[in-house]
């Protein structure tokens, strides 16, 4: 097909990574998980079977699902001596911070069985962290507004599990929406994976180390965290509330972004792989619309973001540098009508791409050749000098 270089092209001429977990063609804007077309996956699966999908390569029969599920639930408490960690970090602390701490942190749970080299240890790492992250999520939150955690309950679903640990609280009973729940796990799906993004190929490269599991995607939740990658999705609803704000004016807003004078950038436009459309945009952007109406939520901020995506997509600077909407242009808008403060968005993208991580290190793990080498250099700095001692030089 179009667009997929082989390996050995591939590796000689762009030095790139070989995996088999994810396909993206930015020319032509797809995306498939295992070969699966991600509209299929995210209009027909769920993020749970996508998780099992990504890690295992294959999508589960009713009994390998209904065994993976179970396994995931019932390991999403976090060890009591852990929640306490949540006081010593200071009030103001990002919850992405919290997230890279608290996930770093669970290996000293599992000390004696971190070795990646070891099927029965990486399971074990595999199946914590899909199940307790949700629940060290929902506890930076409710840490962040005085409220208390909410444990995880086994009858309710992945999704819902997390919406009830965020929203629940034990003075009256709190129904998962529907609405809420399916567009969630729509999203989850959208960002589960995506080739070798940056913090993609940092879990790569620390997992590279032999590093366990919990270090590699601790540092995979601080590169997404950059405005640049994953942060970009807290980045544009900030945005959109300022340019709200400023009387919601798209056109002076879209001349900052081309002025190369103004440190201003739109964010959630752009992308280093997609130069058409980012198939997960359009996805979202649909549901967008769906949730919001459903909800019986008008914001403002849905409006002012359609009105500048016609903008920049008629306007010459974007089109010819083919500048589209990426997976963060929208996604804000769905969070914030669910009721997850601005914050917790970057949060929520690391929730989706959890499973894509994990798959991309375990797939390093168990074919090294699919390791990323030690990148080397091109030397730019001083030419070979001899060393002057201090009282010779002035
Ligand atoms: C994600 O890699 C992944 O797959 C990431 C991700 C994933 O799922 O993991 O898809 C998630 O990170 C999405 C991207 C989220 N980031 C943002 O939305 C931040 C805003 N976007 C930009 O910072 C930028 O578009 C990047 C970083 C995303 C991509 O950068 P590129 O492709 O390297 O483009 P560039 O920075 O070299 O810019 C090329 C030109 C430049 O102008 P010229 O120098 O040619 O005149 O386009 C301009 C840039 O100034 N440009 C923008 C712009 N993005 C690029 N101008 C205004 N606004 C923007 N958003």
């Amino acid at each position: 097909q179009s667009g997929i270089i082989t390996m050995d092209e591939g590796y000689m001429n762009t030095g790139a990574c070989k995996s088999a977990v994810t396909f993206i063609d930015g020319e032509l804007g797809i995306l498939r998980y295992r070969g699966y077309d991600i509209e299929d996956l995210a209009q027909r699966s769920s993020f749970l079977e996508v998780a099992y999908l990504l890690i295992y390569g294959e999508l589960p029969s009713q009994g390998q699902f209904g065994e993976f599920r179970n396994r995931v639930t019932r390991h999403t408490m976090i060890h009591e001596d852990l929640k306490r960690l949540y006081d010593g970090f200071p009030k103001d602390s990002h919850p992405m911070a919290i997230l890279s701490s608290m996930i770093l942190t669970l290996s000293g749970y599992y000390n004696d069985q971190l070795d990646p080299l070891n099927p029965r240890h990486r399971e074990i790492s595999i199946t914590r962290l899909l199940a307790k992250t949700p629940t060290i999520a929902a506890y930076s939150y409710k840490k962040s507004i005085g409220q208390p955690f909410v444990y995880p309950r086994n009858s309710l679903s992945y999704i819902g599990n997390f919406l009830n640990m965020m929203f629940s609280v034990p003075a009256e009973d709190y129904a998962v929406d529907p609405v809420i729940e399916k567009a969630l796990d729509l999203l989850l799906i959208l960002h589960a994976d995506h080739e070798q993004n940056c913090s993609a190929s940092t879990v790569r490269l620390v997992g590279s180390s032999r590093a366990n599991l919990f270090a590699a995607i601790a540092s995979g939740v601080c590169a997404l965290w950059g405005p640049l990658h994953g942060g970009a999705n807290q980045e544009v609803i900030e945005m959109l509330q300022h340019i709200h704000n400023d009387g919601g004016d798209v056109n002076k807003y879209l001349n900052m972004a081309k002025d190369k004078n103004s440190t201003f950038r739109l964010m959630g436009f752009g992308h280093r792989v997609y130069k058409n459309f980012d198939p997960r945009a359009k996805i979202i952007k649909k549901t967008a619309d769906e949730v919001l109406q459903k909800l019986g939520v008008n914001d403002p901020l849905l409006e002012i973001a359609m009105k500048l995506e016609e903008a920049a997509l008629n306007d010459e600077y974007f089109v010819e540098r083919k500048l589209y909407p990426n997976v963060d242009f929208y996604s804000g808008i769905i969070y914030k009508a669910m009721g997850i403060p601005t914050e917790m968005f970057t949060v929520m993208f690391a929730l989706g791409r959890m499973p894509g991580w994990i798959a991309q290190w375990k797939e390093m793990i168990e074919d090294p050749t699919t390791k990323i080498g030690r990148p080397r250099q091109i030397y730019t700095g001083a030419a070979h000098r001899t060393y002057v001692p201090l009282d010779q030089r002035g």
